[in-house]
């Protein structure tokens, strides 16, 4: 039994995000936000800046980790934060993060300049969401010891370490694509590449289900869904993208996100 000290706060955040990652997935299977590859200056016939892609990465990613920092220091429950569990949970959400704001953005290469507008609003995204779980593990819920044994946590913790390795292998073999300073497209081949186009997703899905699973929490459940409303669109737009640029020369048995399937 996982006891919760009132989530209320945390669960209403988390069904509000539910709703929003419907409306994402919409508008990310309409337009394909403009970042990476399909990244523009002019948005809503507006001309916006751009943002050197690592700045850009930082900017964006950084207030999970920078968040989690306050709320460890500042904004904790005590007894959440002796709850070995609950700080695993947390360790896997900013490990991650610590990755994608610091490690990722340094080592991509030639990386598409990213809009302002992009930015923020993905800043704004991961501050509500590094909020939210932040509140949940640091504020609301305390797991026992014994969460550690469940066949939730087991599972889910696996599943997350999957994904998570999948992800950056991914990332690795699209860095390695290009030599310093080339900036062009290649067909990515090995790894989770041999099954989906979008191999990276893939394993950054994998990884939040694997999060939801280890948590059974509405809050995680609503981060993989929202992971999944904006990921799933997009490895469908590279996917199409991959197939109009190397047409024959493409895998033919490649699909978008989920190998053998879609
Ligand atoms: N949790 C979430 O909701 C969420 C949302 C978005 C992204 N992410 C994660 O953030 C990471 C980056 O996402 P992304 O959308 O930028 O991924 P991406 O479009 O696959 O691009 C990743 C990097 O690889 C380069 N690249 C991609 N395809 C290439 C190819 N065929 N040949 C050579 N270089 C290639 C890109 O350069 P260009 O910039 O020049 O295209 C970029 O630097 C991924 O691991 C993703 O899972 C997570």
């Amino acid at each position: 039994m996982v006891f919760s000290a009132g989530d209320g706060e945390a669960d209403l955040l988390a069904k509000w995000m539910i709703v929003a990652a419907v409306g994402t997935l919409g508008a990310c299977s309409a337009v394909a936000p403009p970042y990476g590859r399909y990244s523009r200056a002019v948005i809503f016939g507006i001309r916006f800046p751009l943002l050197d892609a690592k700045l850009g990465w930082i900017l964006m990613e950084c207030p999970n980790v920078l968040m989690s920092l306050w709320f460890l220091l500042y904004g904790s429950d005590e007894t959440c934060l002796k709850s070995p569990v609950n700080l695993a949970l947390l360790s896997m959400f900013v490990l991650h993060y610590v990755n994608r704001s610091f490690v990722f953005p340094f080592r991509t290469r030639g990386g598409r300049p990213m809009p302002v507008p992009m930015m923020l609003f993905g800043a704004l995204f991961v501050s509500i969401n590094s909020y939210l779980q932040c509140t949940h593990l640091l504020r609301s819920r305390i797991y026992p010891n014994s969460w550690f044994g469940d066949p939730r946590f087991i599972i889910g913790a696996a599943t997350f370490s999957a994904g998570m390795f999948i992800n950056c292998q991914s990332d690795g073999i699209l860095r390695r694509l290009r030599r310093p300073g080339e900036t062009g497209y290649k067909i990515p081949q090995g790894g989770m590449f041999a099954y989906v186009s979008g191999a990276n997703y893939f394993g950054e899905c994998v990884g939040w289900i694997g999060f939801a699973i280890a948590g059974w929490s509405l809050p995680a459940t609503a981060f993989a869904l929202y992971t999944l409303s904006n990921l799933a669109p997009r490895a469908r737009k590279h996917h199409l993208w991959y197939l109009e640029k190397f047409r024959e020369g493409y895998p033919a048995g490649r699909k978008a996100l989920v190998p053998f399937v879609w």
